[in-house]
């Protein structure tokens, strides 16, 4: 069967990751997660303070690029791929409402949106992935068979989100959760750099009303027909 390439776009906590990953290992493709990525950027940011709640060194961040080395590794018990940032293992410290709060302030940088894009096409070039992301279809992989962009409404994907973290034992308000998916939304929609938007040849997917189970048969569904 000849290897394609889907590209997920959407809003935050419209549950990408989650049919992309299953969609990837229905089909036997990679998965990339690209806000892994623009996370493990920002954590990077946080650490060297480049960035915090009173300043964002952007000229700081920017000439230390070339020290960030990202990478994913298969963690064959989970299943899936986790994010290293410089060889460590930040999948959990890159999931925190800390490194959600400023990860849209780093990602509207264009440089770093310059080398993360190199890096994924790269990534994707051999074909046989799903990329999520906010510009995968529009700028990352323009040519993509499959392009989806997923939506639902800001409350549902907020309490999605609320009960996530509550699950990993982090200590959340839902209304703070719930700013932060609008607030996000509002930076990756307005930014000048490849901003949040669906690419005319996507099909839109509001998941609002709809399971786990009945997106996935959809997608799978719908990719197998180009496939
Ligand atoms: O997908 P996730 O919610 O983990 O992404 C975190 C943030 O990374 C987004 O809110 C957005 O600011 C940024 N991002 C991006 N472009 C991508 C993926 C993520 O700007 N392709």
């Amino acid at each position: 069967m000849e290897k394609i390439t889907i590209a997920i776009d959407g809003y935050s906590s419209t549950g990408k990751s989650t049919i992309a990953k299953q969609l990837a290992k229905a089909l036997g493709y990679v998965y990339v997660d690209t806000g892994a990525m623009y996370r493990a950027v920002t954590l990077f940011a946080m650490r060297n303070g480049f960035i915090d709640k009173h300043h964002k060194d952007v000229d700081a961040l920017v000439n230390s690029l070339d020290k960030i080395i990202l990478n994913f590794q298969y963690n064959d018990q989970l299943g899936f791929s986790e994010m290293y940032l410089n060889g460590e293992n930040v999948e959990k410290e890159i999931r925190t409402m800390e490194v959600s709060q400023f990860v849209s302030p780093v990602a509207e940088i264009e440089a770093v949106r310059i080398k993360l894009v190199a890096l994924q096409q790269k990534m994707g070039k051999a074909k046989g992935i799903v990329m999520d992301g906010r510009d995968i279809g529009t700028v990352v992989f323009p040519d993509a068979e499959v392009k989806i962009f997923m939506s639902a409404s800001p409350e549902k994907r907020a309490y999605r989100r609320y009960k996530e973290l509550l699950h990993k034992g982090e200590e959340v308000d839902y209304d703070e959760v719930l700013k932060n998916v609008q607030q996000r939304d509002a930076i990756d929609s307005s930014r000048e750099f490849s901003p949040l938007r669906k690419a005319e040849d996507a099909i839109e997917f509001d998941n609002s009303d709809m399971g786990l189970k009945e997106q996935f048969e959809r997608m799978y569904n719908f990719a197998l027909r180009i496939i």
